[in-house]
C-alpha cells in the first residue's frame, strides 16, 4: 500500500527555503504516530531538510547519487528502482513524505493521501501535487480549531476511487 502525507498551507504550498515554514505540535504527533514502525519514502531535499533518519522507521531516500547519504537510510538512485522495491514488498505500507518532486512523481500510484489543510498562507514556493476529484474521493475531515500559537488545520484522507 502506497500512502502520501503532507501539510500544506491555504495556497496548497508545503515548503519555503529547504523547509516546512511552520511547526503544530499537533500536526508533527499526527506524522508520527501515522508512519512509525512503517517505511517512509522522501526526496534528498527533503532527507537534507530532516537531517537525519526517522526513527522507528525504515527510511526510504532517492537521489542521483545515492552512495553519498548516510548507513542509516536506504538509498535509492532511480524511480524504476523504488517500483521494483515496492512490488517486492507487497504487504509492506509505504509513506511518502515528500517533498514537491516526490508527491507529483509518484502521485499516480498512490492508494491514499493524508493531507493536513492548515488555514493559513505562509507564501511558500514549493506546492502540493494537483489531486483531482475523478481520481480521489474524501472519506473523512477532522477539524482542529485555532489556538494563540497555531493556525485551525484539518486532517483530511482521500481515498482512491
Ligand atoms: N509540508 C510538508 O508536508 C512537506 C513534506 C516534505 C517536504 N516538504 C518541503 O518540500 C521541499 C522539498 O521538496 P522538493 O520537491 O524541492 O525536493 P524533494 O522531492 O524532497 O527532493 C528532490 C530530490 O530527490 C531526488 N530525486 C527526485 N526525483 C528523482 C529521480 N527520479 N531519480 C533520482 N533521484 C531523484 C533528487 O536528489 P539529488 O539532487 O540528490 O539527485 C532531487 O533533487 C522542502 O521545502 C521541504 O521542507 C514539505
Amino acid at each position: 500500500m502506497i500512502s502520501m502525507i503532507w501539510a500544506e498551507d491555504l495556497r496548497h504550498g508545503i515548503g519555503k527555503q529547504q523547509s516546512i515554514p511552520w511547526h503544530i505540535p499537533g500536526d508533527m504527533a499526527f506524522f508520527k504516530k501515522t508512519t512509525s514502525g512503517n517505511t517512509v519514502v522522501m526526496g534528498r531535499k527533503t532527507f537534507d531538510s530532516i537531517g537525519k533518519a526517522l526513527p522507528n522507521r525504515k527510511n526510504i531516500v532517492l537521489s542521483h547519487h545515492p552512495t553519498s547519504l548516510p548507513d542509516s537510510v536506504v538509498g535509492v538512485g532511480s524511480l524504476s528502482e523504488l517500483q521494483a522495491i515496492f512490488e517486492t514488498h507487497p504487504n509492506e505500507k509505504f509513506y511518502i513524505i515528500g517533498g514537491s518532486h516526490l508527491y507529483n512523481a509518484l502521485l499516480s500510484q498512490a492508494d491514499e493521501l493524508l493531507i493536513t489543510r492548515i488555514q493559513k498562507d505562509y507564501q511558500c514556493e514549493v506546492l502540493a501535487p494537483d489531486i483531482t476529484q475523478n481520481e480521489f474521493k474524501l472519506a473523512s475531515s477532522v477539524e482542529h480549531e485555532s489556538t494563540e500559537r497555531n493556525p485551525a488545520y484539518t486532517f483530511e484522507t482521500w481515498i482512491r476511487i
